[in-house]
């Protein structure tokens, strides 16, 4: 009886031990698989400097190779490489490979842009009884910040990686007054690249004064990846209504339903179809259908030779279609292209242009206490 007892627990304590040794192995080869498939990769390189202030590129790389560039000058966006449809990859971005070109002057090549993207009527507004002016830096507006904007600041910067994504977080803090905007305003951009092909941007401010905030992202997009200009791309917006605006792009009030001209993309058309209809090309902000703040699917672009497809969805209410209409050739890119007139569009997550102006547009301003958020993925898919 005590032998079976005995033989019994020592029959136990075998397995268990056999158990555990097994278990650990699987565990082991289960980390092993992970890392043999996992090629995410973050690498940080010196793009120069800019005032005497050191300047970075982080390229991030996910799982199917995509890879992301981006500086800590502007928060630009340098390169963004994805496949086409036979699995050929291309830079699908404008931009530049040095930072001296970007110094010497761009139009906002895919930089993060505030305190305030798109235009404010004459520079002015008023909060609180208080009467703010900011530089007049487009005819007598004032656009995208002013003449120092976001996307002219050394932001700081620190990587981070996770499961199923890489990332940069870039942090600025805007002093009171700077550019003329009241408050100091602290603001976080993360930017990810995740393993589903998306870049996605999310964006956070602080102040301690009340001032407007309308943060986005400057990318210039080129899906054919700098073969042609981007006319036969085919775009669908899921837009009813665009803030119609007056000879200086400042909004006139009105929100007509895009079914009027030649202004819906409810369905896909190419941008070519119509645009020469269109005074000056597409710079016009379209009102996404959606409830307040909800991220949604606001726009997909097509690009039949390559089979890029990209979407593009966001938590804002608008989104700025601009068809790279004061492109003039005097600009020469990556890979020596000239960057003619509508060789990229933007596609510009945000608020109506002029809200602080405009008491009947979602509000803009942020108040001590609150929180700014905004996330905004641009994903790419082929078909
Ligand atoms: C925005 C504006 C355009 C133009 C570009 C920069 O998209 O809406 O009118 O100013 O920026 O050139």
């Amino acid at each position: 009886m005590k032998f079976l007892f005995r033989s019994t627990l020592r029959f136990k304590l075998i397995l268990g031990i056999m158990i555990y040794f097994i278990s650990c192995s699987t565990k082991r080869e289960n980390a092993s698989d992970n890392l043999a498939h996992s090629i995410m990769n973050i690498e940080q390189s010196n793009f120069g400097s800019s005032n005497g202030q050191a300047v970075s590129l982080y390229t991030l790389e996910n799982n199917n190779n995509m890879m992301v560039s981006i500086t800590n000058y502007g928060g630009i966006v340098t390169s963004i490489l994805v496949p086409d449809r036979d699995g050929i990859f291309g830079d699908v971005v404008l931009g530049f490979d040095n930072l001296a070109d970007y110094l010497g002057g761009h139009p906002y090549f895919g930089s993060i842009v505030g305190r305030y993207g798109n235009r404010i009527a004459k520079g002015e507004f008023t909060i609180e009884g208080e009467s703010y002016t900011l530089a007049r830096n487009n005819g007598e507006n004032h656009l995208h910040g002013g003449n120092s904007g976001f996307d002219k600041k050394i932001w700081q910067a620190e990587t981070y990686s996770s499961k199923d994504e890489v990332g940069v977080i870039l942090t600025y803090i805007s002093e009171d007054m700077e550019e003329g905007y009241p408050g100091n305003l602290t603001s976080t951009i993360t930017y990810a690249l995740t393993n589903d092909n998306e870049l996605k941007i999310t964006y956070e401010a602080t102040t301690d004064k009340a001032c407007p905030v309308n943060l986005t992202h400057h990318g210039y997009f080129n899906l054919t990846a700098g073969k042609e200009n981007v006319l036969n791309h085919q775009l669908k917006i899921y837009a009813s209504k665009f803030v119609e605006v007056d000879e200086g792009l400042i909004p006139t009030g009105n929100l007509p339903g895009v079914a009027t001209g030649n202004m819906d993309f409810l369905d896909f058309h190419a941008i070519s179809e119509r645009i020469h209809q269109v005074d000056g090309g597409y710079d016009h902000s379209y009102v996404v259908d959606k409830k307040d703040g909800e991220f949604s699917l606001s726009v997909e672009v097509f690009e039949p030779n390559s089979g890029r497809l990209m979407e593009v969805y966001t938590t804002e209410p608008a989104v700025q279609f601009y068809t790279g209409n004061f492109l003039d050739g005097s600009l020469t890119g990556k890979n020596d292209i000239v960057y003619n007139q509508h060789f990229g569009f933007c596609l510009e997550a945000q608020h109506y242009p002029d809200s602080p102006n405009q008491p009947s547009f979602p509000n803009t301003i942020l108040l001590p206490g609150e929180k700014y958020t905004q996330v905004t993925v641009y994903k790419f898919l082929v078909k």
